[in-house]
Formats: C-alpha cells, sequence, structure tokens
C-alpha cells in the first residue's frame, strides 16, 4: 500500500527540476526572513509540474510554507529552519478546495498542503523550530494557535528525516487523505508548559486511509500519537488499513490513542514493535455517546511499556461522561468490538487492563494473550463480552 506513495516520491526525485531557494533569494544564514523567495521557488515549480524544493544545509528563518501537488520539500542535512512568530504573518484560512471540500483554520500552518497530491518533506538531521515558547504564553489553552505540518485532502504524502521542535500546537496534523508514510520523524515539546499541556499532539490524524508510521520518536505535551475519524450526520469518513511500527513513545499523554472523535469510524490499524515510556495512558481507545463510530480490528503486537502513569491498555466508552446508565442505542452509540493485544509487556500504576463499556452496546469480542502488565491495582471490566485475557475468559 505505501510502496505507492514512495513510488512517487522517487519518481519526483529522479525526474524533476531542482528549485534552489537560495537561488530565488533565499538567505541561507538565518537572518534574513526568506518567506517571499520559497514562495517563488514553489511557484515557479508549481508552473513547471512540479520538482524538488531544496533548501541547500544551512539556517533560515520564514513565514508560512505552502507546498502543491508533485512537489517535495528537500531541506540539506543539518539545517535549522526556524518559523516567525509574528501572528499577522498567519491569517486565518477558509478556502474551497477544486473537489469541494471546504476548510477553514484560525491561523495559516506553518507548512501546509490542501487538496494536493504527491506531496512530502524530507531531510536528515533536520529541525523546524515553531517558536512556541512565545505562542503558548501569548495565546494558553484553550485558545487555539497555528498547526505546524497541516495535510488536508491529500493523496500520497510522505514526511522524512526531521525534528519538530516547540510547535504552537498539533506537531503534524492530516485530514482526509490517503497513501501516507511517516517516517523517522521526531517530535520534541515540552511534557508541560507552566504546568498545562499546551495541545502539541504529536501525529493527529483524522479520516485518513493507507497509512504507515515507521521510526518515530515522540516526546511532547498532549497524545504523542492519535488516531481520529470525523462524522456528521449522514457524513462519515473512515480512518482505515493503518500501520504504526518501530516506534518510540517517551512523553505524552496517550503513547498511542484512537479517538475521542469516531464518528466516521475506525477499522484495520496494527500497532506493531513498539516502546512506551512513561506516558499518562498506553494503548487507549476513547470515545462516548455523543462521538458514536464502530471501532474495530485493532491489532496491538510486541509492545512494550515503561512506568505508565495510568492504565496500560484501556478500552474506554465514557470518556468525558460520568453517566453508566442505560440509554437507547441511537445515531451516536459508539461500539467498540475485535479488539486483539499480544506480547503487550512492562509496569503501570492504575489498571494494567480497563474495559468500560457501555450498557446498551458493550465492549466485545477482546483477545489479550501473552500479556504482562505489573500494576498494584486489578483489572477493570465493565459492560463488556467476550473477553479472553491470557487464556481466561470473562
Ligand atoms: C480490513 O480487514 C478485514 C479482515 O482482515 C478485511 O477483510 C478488509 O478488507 C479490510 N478492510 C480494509 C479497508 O482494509
Ligand atoms: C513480535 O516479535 C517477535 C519476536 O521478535 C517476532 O517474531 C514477531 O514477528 C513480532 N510480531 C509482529 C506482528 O511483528
Amino acid at each position: 500500500m505505501l510502496l505507492l506513495a514512495i513510488i512517487q516520491l522517487l519518481v519526483i526525485s529522479a525526474v524533476s527540476a531542482i528549485y534552489d531557494v537560495t537561488r530565488y533569494g533565499a538567505d541561507r544564514t538565518g537572518r534574513v526572513p526568506c518567506t517571499d523567495a520559497i514562495a517563488r521557488a514553489i511557484k515557479d515549480a508549481e508552473i513547471h509540474g512540479g520538482g524538488l524544493i531544496h533548501f541547500p544545509s544551512g539556517r533560515y528563518l520564514t513565514g508560512p510554507i505552502e507546498l502543491k501537488s508533485n512537489m517535495v520539500m528537500d531541506v540539506g542535512t543539518g539545517t535549522i529552519i526556524t518559523f516567525l512568530d509574528d501572528p499577522a504573518l498567519y491569517p486565518p484560512l477558509d478556502v474551497t478546495l477544486p473537489d469541494g471540500q471546504r476548510r477553514s483554520v484560525p491561523f495559516t500552518p506553518l507548512i501546509r498542503a490542501w487538496g494536493q497530491k504527491n506531496v512530502g518533506i524530507r531531510g536528515n538531521k533536520v529541525i523546524f523550530d515553531g517558536r512556541g515558547e512565545i505562542w503558548w504564553d501569548r495565546l494558553p489553552p484553550p485558545a487555539t494557535r497555528p498547526i505546524f505540518v497541516n495535510f488536508f485532502d491529500c493523496h500520497n504524502v510522505v514526511l522524512k528525516g526531521f525534528t519538530i521542535k516547540s510547535s504552537p500546537m498539533f506537531n503534524v496534523n492530516i485530514l482526509h487523505s490517503s497513501g501516507i508514510v511517516i517516517d523517522g520523524v521526531r517530535i520534541r515539546n515540552p511534557e508541560s508548559y507552566h504546568g498545562r499541556g499546551p495541545n502539541t499532539d504529536g501525529i493527529n490524524l483524522v479520516s485518513v486511509r493507507k497509512v504507515h508510521i515507521t521510526g518515530v520518536d515522540v516526546a511532547t505535551g498532549d497524545d504523542c500519537v492519535v488516531f481520529n475519524a470525523w462524522g456528521y450526520l449522514k457524513e462519515r469518513v473512515p480512518t482505515e488499513d493503518v500501520l504504526i511500527e518501530n516506534s518510540y513513545m517517551s512523553v505524552g499523554h496517550g503513547a498511542i490513542s484512537i479517538g475521542s472523535v469516531t464518528a466516521g469510524g475506525l477499522r484495520n490499524i496494527t500497532v506493531r514493535n513498539c516502546v512506551i515510556d512513561g506516558t499518562t495512558r498506553g494503548l487507549d481507545i476513547k470515545t462516548n455517546r455523543q462521538r458514536g463510530g464502530t471501532i474495530e480490528n485493532i491489532n496491538y503486537y510486541n509492545i512494550t511499556m515503561n512506568r505508565v502513569r495510568w492504565e496500560g491498555i484501556a478500552l474506554i466508552d465514557l470518556f468525558n461522561d460520568n453517566d453508566p446508565s442505560w440509554k437507547p442505542i441511537g445515531d451516536q452509540t459508539p461500539f467498540i468490538r475485535n479488539i486483539r493485544f499480544d506480547n503487550i509487556r512492562g509496569s503501570c500504576d492504575r489498571n494494567p487492563i480497563l474495559v468500560q463499556g457501555l450498557p446498551e452496546a458493550p465492549i466485545e469480542n477482546i483477545e489479550i494473550s501473552n500479556t504482562d502488565i505489573r500494576s498494584p491495582q486489578p483489572i477493570r471490566l465493565e459492560n463488556s463480552r467476550n473477553i479472553v485475557i491470557n487464556g481466561r475468559r470473562y
């Protein structure tokens, strides 16, 4: 599945022209802003059908960057790109894309591609610095701030080999897109900023298909990796066909989370060979009676979790809802079923396994094998059906 995106990227690298931003006037010492020079290089590439937007190794200072189809932002080894923090550079956007999809955000993202295909960012030991501290002080939560890397309605996306540091808001946020590879991306934000989380989700994906995440390393102030699926009334856009592997989550709320935006439904997600160190929750699926959707065919294999602060494994239908009484099944009733965990090991401080379904929609068909999560607390199962843990049926 992912081959497609990688092949496209190779094709772009092999056959396309190189648009060197310094030839369009970008300063590579990091002293002079080069927003306009980068935009000129991108415009020229766009007119000629795409290519590599090449940043020779150095330092750059810029405002927002918008990528187009058949284009790879190709950043030289060791480069640091710092994003200017003047809010006037990031005005609100409200756009209708060629396929009719509407997108509006309160701030222009730092790097974006909307409604494009075959588009990527690649580097080696590259740092993107969002100067988040200034934004967090200026607009503390619950205010919103600009998203760092934002792809919407895109097909064939490759993100490879860069570190995002100090993101104003979400770090990587991809919505309504397919054919996505995220490889060797590192994310570094403080765990807590003046005692508050600055909404810095590491990798936040919404209604995406055919996704491969490998070798990512996330330490941040909100969920490390989170899969959502948007839906409203009859329009529901699922997240499906996802693999995340060989990754490391060291600081954050949920290490690998599904939900709480679930109305579009999420299915066929595999998580394997990952290490979790000291996050708040380990592997969690969370939703509630306002969120809806079906979450099914989710597989977790070979996960080590060390010193998770709350639950190791948590499947929760009462996220931000304290009413465990029976309610009639409706449009927004969530269903969680067919979830498998094999070889999950480590320790946590609260319930090693928490399954909290609804009386009208129990969580069902959960198989947990070869699993040993040490904890001072017991396993807790509520409103669940057909749960098998290490060979014993509950
Ligand atoms: C999901 O997995 C099931 C069972 O393995 C398979 O039949 C189905 O085609 C998959 N669907 C998608 C969208 O990947
Ligand atoms: C889990 O780890 C074992 C031992 O390293 C390996 O043989 C197996 O293929 C892994 N499972 C998956 C699904 O990757």
